[in-house]
């Protein structure tokens, strides 16, 4: 499976018969398993880019294409995770989880057995009857993962999902991350705005500039796994991404 981004443009209207350019003729693919990461600074438009792959945005201009077939809206093929925590406070984690499978028409029964595998796998198997308010941060977003899992989609769509976590539960949702990427064998697109975190993480980085966002570099990640963050090559490879990112092509406008 190959999902191609092609010649992405998106403009807002926004009142007064104006438009913001968000995004601007974005195109690059992302291989079966691969991990992406795309880098941005903040508000470039990352979100809606990763808004306009799960459908749940349409972009002005362009397409998304898995094996060369254009997909409209919606795909069960992906999940997303939003920025922000976004479970349900009423319902437990177990039913946070649940919830889509249900949705989708999976028997209730079921639905809980599929919960348990994908709360198992996210280690959280003894908290499955709390409610989100009952967890921390990096349980929240654990949570989420889950969640996202359980549908059992071929693409992850992440944005940001630990930008909001202390850097010590930050690092280690990333090992756990990378572990289950290898066990399940996902396609994952992970957005952030942090160098540090695209090079622990992924496969290869699209580089947006500044709004309008456009690819202004990709760089492969030759780094072997697991990355040492606190080793000489690592932060060699976080030099060479920090110089290209700071080309005049690539800056800040
Ligand atoms: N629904 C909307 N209507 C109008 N403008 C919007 C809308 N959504 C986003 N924008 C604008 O598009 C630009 C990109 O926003 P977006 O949320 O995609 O950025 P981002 O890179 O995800 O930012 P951050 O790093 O802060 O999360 C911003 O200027 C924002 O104001
Ligand atoms: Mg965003």
């Amino acid at each position: 499976m190959t999902l191609t981004i092609r010649n992405i443009t998106k403009d807002f209207l926004v009142p007064g018969d104006q438009s913001i350019c968000a995004l601007s003729e974005i195109t690059f693919s992302v291989a079966d398993e691969e991990f992406v990461s795309v880098l941005g600074p903040s508000g470039c438009g990352k979100t809606t880019l990763l808004r306009i792959i799960a459908g749940l945005e349409y972009a002005t201009s362009g397409s998304i294409e898995i094996n060369g077939e254009i997909i409209s809206g919606r795909s069960p093929r992906m999940a997303m995770i939003f920025q922000e925590y976004s479970l349900y406070p009423w319902r437990t984690v177990r039913d946070n989880v649940t919830f889509g499978l249900e949705v989708g028409g999976m028997h209730k029964s079921q639905a809980r057995e599929v919960a348990q595998t994908y709360l198992h796998l996210v280690g959280l198997d003894d908290f499955a009857d709390r409610y989100p308010h009952e967890l921390s941060g990096g349980m929240r977003q654990r949570v989420t993962v889950a969640r996202a899992l359980a549908i059992k989609p071929q693409i992850l769509l992440m944005d940001e999902p630990f930008g909001a976590l202390d850097a010590q539960t930050r690092n280690r949702l990333q090992e756990e991350l990378l572990e289950i990427w290898e066990k399940t064998k996902k396609t994952i697109i992970f957005v952030t705005h942090s160098v540090d975190e695209a090079v622990y993480l992924a496969d290869r980085l699209i580089v947006l500039t500044s709004r309008p966002a456009r690819v202004c570099e990709v760089i492969p990640i030759h780094l072997a796994r697991p990355r040492d963050r606190t080793g000489q090559e690592f932060a060699r490879v976080r030099r060479q991404v920090l110089d290209l990112i700071a080309q005049p092509k690539c800056s800040l406008q």
